[in-house]
């Protein structure tokens, strides 16, 4: 927040030097090394090289209209054109006063709010949800609350796939071969084991995959048997993706899975065709490159042995059946038609990187009237390995199911618990276990670098030293409990009255500062889609309370001291549940 007022101020005073400056590029950030300060911009210098001008002269002109004294200690002029701000200490100690007090947690809702469709999860029906799962729904469900925090208007869509050549296959299986009674017991698993069975059979025998197109051409023209049993399939799906959305506690506006664009698709490409965006290649319709980008940049080529081909997005198989991309250039304009998003996300695994480039640079030709008023982006994310660096497997080799390996997290953190705290009663430890384990393996996922593989390792994620869940948990209990303790004894809750708050030491001044930066990481982590940002602040966050503690004693101190250290405490227990629940992760008062 107060870096927003800071900033501010610099673009009044950059206004006033350079009336014709776009002020949204003057942005004031953290100072990477303290020693300089608590915040910087470099700005000035972008600005002062577009106009060829000497960047000191006009950092020079722009503090001499800068009204910050309230705000800042002297400002500098650093290197080849930086400004560096330095918080006087009561303004830092007044902000933090104000969200004792309750007025405010160091964020600023957005001043101009986006409205924001955010494709996330988008399991496929008859499959169990895996690993690979895992990552777009922990990742879009945290991605949505921060967006919606910030003020932006979100619509969370899930996209299920539940329309497509499996869907032949599973008819022939269910027909054939249907076991009710394993139905009964495990659907998922029995449609998985229909699913593979006639797999193996269609491949081995053309008679036997005629067979399933034939069933996927009846459900297609709406053949009542077949919409039936498709419908029972996907009811028993959703039955399993919604109980793991109730344990992770995500929750979805709309799920508009891929049949739901069914109807719209032979429109959606007789119009590429007509407009000569797709064209007829063997039989087929796809849409290849139109040259208006460079090669290196064009999805629709790729080079092999230094040569450029065509690399072409189906949109039509010569039997008539449609393909992904055709699903989702109709979603695209769905979306863009029902809500007038500002920004559609999709978050997937990044194999998916050039189908997302393709439908991305599909539909701007399609749609150029849309190129600057809609963002496009593609969330994409890495692999999830095992200790041995391979794809996470069971030990006999199968993947991993999302159901059982939530059960895992919750029975390996109910041992953590039991043994750190085994005077709890056990329904007080189970519950804990639960906040814990699921708590776990949602943080292992979001601390990481989005773009890169990790390991799945079940003692680095429920370590309660590093940076895991349990760390960060057990910072937030032993402020709460400190809290707790005080408020026996005098009366913390009058923080109205308060108004003597002096942090006198580096460590409590470490805190403070730390604390004030919360909304400035919250919009970095929604320029870039990325939670760990917000993962790495708070894991600072409980490393800088832990050192307070330990230089600082709360309940031993009095006076203006104490009342200080209370609200450090009370402050920085409330800055670590709510950038927790942001992650998604839900908080325990005792560990
Ligand atoms: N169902 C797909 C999968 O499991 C993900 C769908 C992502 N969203 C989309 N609009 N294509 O890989």
């Amino acid at each position: 927040m107060l870096h927003l007022d800071l900033q501010d101020r610099l673009q009044e005073a950059v206004k006033a030097i350079l009336p014709e400056a776009d002020l949204s590029t003057v942005q004031v950030r953290s100072c990477p090394d303290p020693k300089f300060g608590d915040y910087q911009t470099s700005a000035l210098m972008a600005l002062a090289k577009e106009r060829k001008m000497n960047p000191r002269q006009l950092a020079t002109d722009v503090l001499g209209k800068l009204r910050a004294d309230d705000l800042c200690e002297k400002i500098d002029i650093a290197g080849a054109g930086f400004l560096n701000f330095r918080l006087k200490p009561e303004v830092v100690a007044e902000a933090l006063a104000g969200a004792f007090r309750g007025e405010h947690l160091f964020f600023r809702t957005s001043s101009q709010p986006r409205s924001i469709v955010i494709d996330f999860s988008s399991p496929n029906v008859a499959k169990p949800m895996h690993v690979g799962h895992i990552r777009s729904t922990i990742l879009g469900e945290s991605l949505s609350r921060i967006f919606r925090f910030l003020g932006h208007r979100v619509v969370t869509d899930n996209h299920i796939g539940d329309w497509g050549t499996a869907f032949g296959k599973l008819l022939v299986g269910w027909k054939e071969s249907l076991d009710r009674d394993a139905l009964q017991r495990d659907p998922i698993g029995e449609m998985e084991r229909l699913y593979k069975k006639i797999n193996a059979e269609c491949d081995a025998e053309e008679t036997r995959l005629e067979l399933a197109r034939s069933e996927l051409v009846k459900l297609q023209q709406g053949d009542a048997e077949n919409l039936a049993i498709w419908q029972e399939m996907i009811r028993l799906s959703q039955v399993q993706f919604d109980e793991v959305y109730g344990r992770l506690k995500v929750s979805f506006d709309h799920t508009l899975g891929e049949s739901f664009y069914n109807p719209q698709l032979q429109a959606t490409v007789d119009e590429l065709m007509a407009t000569g965006i797709a064209r007829e290649s063997q039989g087929a319709k796809a849409i290849f490159s139109d040259g208006s980008m460079p090669q290196k940049d064009d999805p629709f080529v790729v080079q092999r042995d230094g040569e450029w081909l065509d690399n072409p997005a189906l949109i039509q198989k010569n039997d008539g059946g449609f393909n992904y991309a055709t699903t989702d250039l109709a979603t695209l304009a769905y979306r863009h038609a029902t809500w007038r998003p500002d920004e559609i996300v999709y978050v997937t695994d990044g194999r998916q990187q050039l189908h997302f480039r393709q439908i991305f640079a599909a539909f701007r030709r399609w749609r150029p009237d849309l190129e600057k008023s809609v963002k496009l982006a593609h969330v994409w994310f890495g692999s999830i390995l095992g200790e041995d660096g391979k794809p996470f497997k069971t030990r006999s080799g199968d993947t991993v199911r999302l159901t059982e390996l939530l059960d895992e997290a919750e029975e390996r953190a109910f041992a953590v618990v039991s043994e750190k705290n085994p005077s709890l009663d056990e329904a007080q430890r189970n519950e804990i276990a639960r906040i814990v384990g699921l708590g776990s393996v949602k943080y292992s996922d979001l601390c990481q670098n989005r773009q890169s593989d990790y390991v799945f390792s079940w003692d680095k994620m429920l370590a309660l030293n590093g940076n895991s869940a349990p760390y960060l948990l057990f910072s937030y209990t032993r402020a709460a409990s400190i809290l707790r303790k005080a408020e026996q004894s005098d009366a913390v809750t009058n923080a109205t009255t308060l108004t003597a708050i002096r942090l006198s030491s580096p460590e409590e001044q470490a805190v403070a500062k730390h604390l004030l930066k919360f909304g400035q990481v919250l919009e970095l982590v929604t320029e870039e889609y990325r939670p760990n940002f917000l993962g790495a602040y708070l894991y600072e966050l409980a490393g800088l309370l832990s050192r307070f503690y330990e230089s600082c004693p709360v309940l031993q101190s009095s006076g203006n001291e104490r009342l200080t250290r209370l609200a450090i405490c009370f402050v920085g227990a409330r800055v670590l549940k709510q950038g927790l629940n942001l992650l998604g992760i839900e908080t325990t008062e005792t560990m």
